[in-house]
């Protein structure tokens, strides 16, 4: 499950990138695609992560905070994108997600126990 989870975050994250420079190239059918196989990955990464949580014993607050940056990261995806798209302003959006990327790799990796990084 947690294989499942980092192989579907880090597969958005790439396409995510993709996605930016089919835009910069001006490749807007490209971009399309890739932004549906993203909101598919998506929901790959709800999926795995709400397995995650389901496979805790006792769910605490770290837990909760760990699930809500994760769909706080989902939505950024969404939003950069669309308003890329459009050509609009995503300076605010890119600042967040810089936080948002801290706060969950901290989260996923240091403060809660299940790592892959230390079994
Ligand atoms: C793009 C979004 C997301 C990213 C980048 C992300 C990142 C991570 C990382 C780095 C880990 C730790 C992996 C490890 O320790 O080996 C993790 C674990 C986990 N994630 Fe996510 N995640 C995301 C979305 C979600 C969502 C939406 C949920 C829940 C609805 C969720 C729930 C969990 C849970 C429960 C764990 C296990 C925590 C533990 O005990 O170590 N994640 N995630």
């Amino acid at each position: 499950m947690i294989h499942g989870h980092i192989t579907a975050w880090v597969l958005a994250l790439i396409l995510f990138v993709v996605a930016l420079l089919l835009h910069k190239g001006g490749k807007a059918k490209g971009f399309k695609i890739v932004q549906m196989i993203l909101r598919v990955l998506y929901l790959l990464i709800l999926a795995t992560g709400i397995g995650l949580l389901f496979s805790v014993y006792k769910i605490d607050v770290w837990y909760i905070l760990k699930a809500v940056v994760g769909i706080w990261i989902i939505g950024l995806f969404e939003m950069i994108l669309g308003r890329v798209a459009n050509n609009r302003r995503t300076s605010v959006f890119w600042i967040q997600f810089i936080i948002a990327w801290i706060l969950v790799l901290y989260l996923g990796f240091e403060k809660l126990p299940m790592s892959f990084l230390n079994p």
